[in-house]
């Protein structure tokens, strides 16, 4: 894009058309650059099969393009006119257990449905052709969050092509007998014809098959997206193409955004606060890190945030003052080229009338506009850090494969969270001020100092070696208990636990000894150091690292719990049980000294510090989530973006706000 995006998801079809007058008119006042239109307008641009209306959606581009403002273009294939159901009712999802969806929301779509497919091939094609020479659309929106509402369907066209994705990936009923290990509880098939969804069982059905579902559901959703995003691409040549992502762990779960990051032109994220208590700027901070990795560090582009409260959480809090310019900027800071929202005007009918807007239902006299139009004008100034790329420091290994097995049931303990113990690791290193790159397992990771493997259950070969070599050449990996433990088929890798990571480590664990709720062990460690243990114990034997804290109660009293072990050029550390945050502090600490990684001691808890650099220079964000004023050291003098001061020494940010400096380095 060529400036910083400011704007967010228009819907003009829920407006009578004088509305739209004022709606340009209050864009150009808030500083909006873009907006994404037609997202769900199906019904409305194709009433009845093959009749399209596009004179509204003419009408509403020109408009918007005469204001100077920018389309980012929806394809509204997630959400079919009436019509089409009516004519395919099997076009519906069906669950698990066997209940055919209705229509009247949104999202409702079997993607194995050939007939979807062909109508959603025939609307792409007519907004291609239509618009993708108009100079107002600067990108395609294909679909709407891919993987919500509905992540698979079970009908018998998905079993039908289940069965043509299980040919294409193990060519013969004999491989998959032998991956999916059917000889358990008798469950051999004869042939590929025999094979099903995992639809609902009696008890828990085969693990490996559930996990092969949910990379063929995924598959599915991409061919989707990829036919789509090919039509565009041969009718629109020149216009970047993206779906929005949901990449907050807590808010989709069932897409492998590894993969998508490959296929999209941009990547777009999406992201709302979940307001559960915790520090929701670290939950933030941490789809956003994540948004820029699976973008291979490239710039990326919020395409949804709220100004406000969301609709759909038990509890929905109004953002405090100053709280969304701090969320917008803190995706800035982390690598968005921009910052855009749901919605623009807060709807009056449907199911997210209760849902903030950038126009709320206040109007314009309201604590919300004036704060909209204050980010527009700071987003604005921003203008020249397009391009530049957030700065990293260590990195974190997630794959979402690996948290769909660990998400399977039958596990040691149902206390064990594979989500929890990435929030755990994420918010240690947060709190250390150290920027966080996420990394696939199988990824280069010869750039980071220190690697942190918070329980990565399914690990390749690949990975394994990876790890391996990673160590060897001189990283510093710290790795959390139930990691490396099942190969990419759910199979245990051979010998004794940890498989594929017990050379690295330097030990094997002859057995788990999940703790009852509520229990807990000490573990005493150097210099008397003490920390506590939940949910998880094992019994370590060391092959060769030292034990650096030990067990002190429970039945693995005495034992080694946490392990530190020179492979090679580097040092892998092991911590076999679930510390909470400080604990995980105390550890990553001596970690952090064996990698040489320093931190900021000098820097608050919750005052974020971030740097994108590139072409166009060095731009250091401060972002203080306290409520008191912080005094942030800087190594170069430079100028604040937003007032024009010159700083030096020290940038100080009042409580609350967000400094931005050009530093001259
Ligand atoms: C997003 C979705 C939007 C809107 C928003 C509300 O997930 O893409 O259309 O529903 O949530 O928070």
């Amino acid at each position: 894009m060529a400036r910083l995006a400011f704007g967010g998801d228009y819907n003009p079809e829920q407006w009578p058309e004088s509305v739209w007058h004022e709606d340009v008119r209050l864009m150009r006042e808030a500083g909006v650059t873009t907006v994404s239109v037609g997202i769900f307008s199906w019904a409305l641009l194709e009433p009845a099969p093959g009749a399209y209306e596009f004179g509204w959606l003419d009408r509403v581009i020109d408009l918007l393009h005469e204001n100077g403002i920018d389309v980012d273009l929806g394809t509204p294939t997630v959400a079919p006119p009436k019509w089409f159901y009516d004519q395919r009712p099997d076009a519906l999802p069906v669950t698990a257990d066997g209940a055919r969806l209705g229509f009247g929301s949104r999202g409702a779509i079997c993607h194995s449905n050939q007939a979807y497919r062909d109508a959603s091939t025939r609307i792409t094609e007519q907004l291609a052709r239509r618009y993708g020479k108009h100079p107002a659309v600067v990108m395609w929106h294909v679909h709407n969050e891919y993987g919500v509402p509905v992540s698979a369907c079970y009908c018998d066209g998905c079993a039908a092509h289940f069965r043509r994705w299980l040919a294409a990936t193990y060519e013969t009923v004999e491989a998959v007998n032998e991956v999916w290990g059917t000889a358990f509880w008798g469950q051999r098939y004869a042939s590929l014809d025999e094979i099903d969804p995992p639809r609902t069982t009696p008890t828990v059905g085969n693990p490996a098959q559930q996990l092969d579902y949910k990379r063929f559901a995924d598959a599915t959703m991409r061919e989707n997206f990829v036919r789509e995003r090919d039509v565009l691409h041969r009718l629109a040549p020149g216009i970047p193409v993206t779906t929005n992502f949901m990449t907050a762990l807590s808010q989709c779960d069932s897409v492998d955004y590894w993969a998508w990051g490959r296929e999209v032109d941009v990547v777009t994220n999406d992201h709302y606060l979940i307001t559960d208590g915790r520090r929701t700027h670290v939950n933030l901070a941490m789809a956003a890190d994540l948004t820029r990795s699976v973008a291979g560090g490239d710039p990326w582009l919020l395409l949804e945030h709220s100004t406000s409260g969301v609709n759909w959480q038990a509890r929905n809090p109004a953002k405090a003052p100053g709280q969304m310019a701090r969320n917008s900027l803190g995706h800035v800071a982390r690598g968005s080229e921009g910052a855009m929202f749901f919605q623009w005007r807060q709807s009056r009918r449907g199911a997210e009338k209760f849902h903030s807007s950038m126009v709320p239902h206040a109007g314009t006299d309201s604590r919300v506009w004036r704060e909209v139009c204050e980010l527009g004008s700071a987003i604005g100034q921003l203008g020249g850090i397009e391009g530049t790329r957030t700065v990293a420091d260590v990195a974190m290994l997630w794959d979402w494969q690996s948290w769909w097995a660990q998400n399977l049931e039958w596990r040691p303990t149902e206390d064990h969270d594979a989500r929890e113990r990435a929030d755990s690791f994420y918010e240690a290193l947060y709190d250390r001020h150290l920027t966080v790159d996420f990394a696939h397992p199988e990824a280069d990771l010869s750039a980071y100092p220190l690697v942190v493997v918070p329980a990565l259950y399914l690990a390749t070969e690949a990975a394994s070696l990876n790890l391996r070599e990673y160590v060897e050449n001189g990283g510093t990996l710290v790795v959390s208990y139930f990691s490396g433990i099942v190969d990419e088929h759910d199979a245990v890798h051979p010998g004794a636990y940890p498989g594929a990571f017990r050379d690295v480590l330097g030990l094997t664990v002859e057995e788990w000894s999940p703790l009852l709720a509520g229990e807990s062990v000490g573990l005493s460690g150097p210099d008397g150091s003490r920390v506590t243990g939940d949910v998880w114990t094992e019994f370590v034997v060391p092959r060769g690292a030292e034990p650096v804290w030990t067990y002190e109660d429970g039945l693995t009293a005495g034992r080694p719990a946490i392990t530190r072990h020179a492979y090679g050029a580097g040092t892998a550390w092991y911590v076999s049980t679930r510390l909470g945050a400080s604990d995980l502090d105390t550890v990553l600490a001596s970690a952090l000294a064996d990698a040489g990684v320093g931190d900021r001691p000098e820097l608050p808890r919750d005052v974020e510090v971030l740097t994108r650099a590139g072409a166009t220079g060095r731009y250091v964000f401060v972002i203080n989530h306290t409520p008191d004023e912080a005094k942030v050291p800087l190594a170069d003098p430079g100028v604040d973006v937003l007032s024009g001061d010159r700083v030096s020494g020290r940038v100080c940010v009042p409580a609350g706000a967000v400094r931005v400096v050009r530093v001259e380095a």
